[in-house]
């Protein structure tokens, strides 16, 4: 059994702003970025090409000078260390980038200690530890392979050791597994979720595929133009984007909407009169709890309120359950009391308007 020296990084990052020049112009990557990545956690920095997501990356690990801000790892701000000991706190963060980085003169054992060959000397000790790391990553038959002998799947989890070697409290990861088929990716996510476990170690991943979001992050921080425009739980960003970059970028990966052409018949503001005849159309959002619950029985027997079924999903993110349910409901005196009642028992209820065949 392997004993892990468990060691986890906050990250806190306040006003960062990080500007370049580019043909006698200046540019401001980031113009405020503002984010707290709890230890342990595992965050998924989400955005559109271009939004300054790896530049974000870098500044995290000092690959770029900041034009001002604070980067606060574990309440020590790094910007403002020197020598020996901004060196020290940044040998301990873990980076992996969406190309594969590894030597491709070098074995695979070889690329693993790597960190430690640049730091002088690499020691029995040093070999035994990138072994165990090369075994927890499933690579034990290929430590004397080189790279091109590997598949895009074993050339990340090479790197993954290689990221762990000098026992890192946070794990940046760039694009890890875009290069990668889906269930490559899906299982270099569990990979990632056991070394979170194992480790401890919190990790910050930059993606713009949904599915690893859904797959494995506790939080999820957007990023647009260089600002961070919505940020939150997985399941709350997934199920209820508020900005319209997000919910572009999200759009899909729930499924269960409703039709085009239903949903094109959804009138916004009716007139009272008009609400009489028609059908309240309501989104109802479930997470793990209310998912288990009977809360249409409970509705129809309790308020007589009877909902059809438009269209609607379950899915997961990470390990809860979620879903959601288009209804409708013709005009009842009792629907505002069957709305309190869901809400009280934990179910989401968004009203998206209504729908009228005669309107
Ligand atoms: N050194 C640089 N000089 C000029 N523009 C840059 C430089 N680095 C990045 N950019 C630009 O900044 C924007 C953000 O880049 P990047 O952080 O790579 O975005 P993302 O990873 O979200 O796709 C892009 O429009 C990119 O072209
Ligand atoms: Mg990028």
């Amino acid at each position: 059994m392997t004993e892990y020296n468990k060691k986890a990084f906050s990250l806190r990052v306040n006003h960062l702003m990080k500007k370049v020049s580019h043909d006698g112009n200046i540019l401001c990557l980031l113009k405020d970025v503002t984010m707290h990545i709890r230890a342990s956690s595992i965050s998924a920095i989400i955005g559109r090409s271009g939004a300054g997501k790896s530049t974000l990356l870098r500044c995290l690990n000092g690959l770029e000078i900041i034009d001002s801000g604070q980067i606060l790892i574990n309440d020590q701000d790094f910007v403002s260390l020197e020598g020996g000991a901004r060196t020290a706190l940044l040998r301990q963060i873990g980076v992996i980038f969406q190309a594969y980085t590894l030597l491709s003169r070098k074995t695979v054992l070889e690329n693993v200690v790597l960190p430690f060959a640049l730091q002088g000397k690499v020691t029995d000790t040093h070999r035994q530890k990138a072994l165990q790391l090369l075994d927890e990553v499933g690579l034990s038959d290929k430590i004397n392979h080189y790279p091109a002998e590997l598949s895009g799947g074993q050339r990340q989890r090479v790197a993954i050791a290689r990221a762990l070697v000098l026992d890192p409290g946070v794990l940046l990861c760039d694009e890890l597994t875009s290069a990668l088929d889906p269930k490559t990716t899906f299982e270099i996510l569990a990979l990632l979720k056991r070394i979170n476990r194992d480790h401890g170690v919190t990790i910050v991943l930059v993606t713009h595929d949904m599915s690893v979001v859904k797959e494995i992050a506790d939080a999820v921080f957007v990023l647009e133009q260089g600002e961070i425009i919505e940020q939150g739980t997985s399941i709350d960003v997934l199920m209820k984007p508020q900005h319209a970059v997000t919910q572009q970028l999200v759009e899909s990966t729930v499924g269960g909407d409703l039709p085009a052409f239903l949903l094109s018949c959804i009138k916004k503001d009716i007139s009272d009169d008009e609400k009489v005849h028609a059908q309240t159309v309501m989104r109802l959002i479930f997470t793990n709890e209310s998912s288990k619950q009977p809360i249409i029985a409970a509705v129809a027997t309790q308020f007589n309120v009877n909902l059809s079924i438009l269209a609607g999903a379950l899915d997961h993110v990470v390990d809860h359950m979620f879903g959601h349910l288009w209804v409708s409901c013709v005009h009842n005196e009792k629907l505002e009391d069957a709305i309190r009642y869901m809400k009280s028992h934990g179910v989401g209820v968004e009203t998206m308007g209504y729908l009228s065949w005669n309107m």
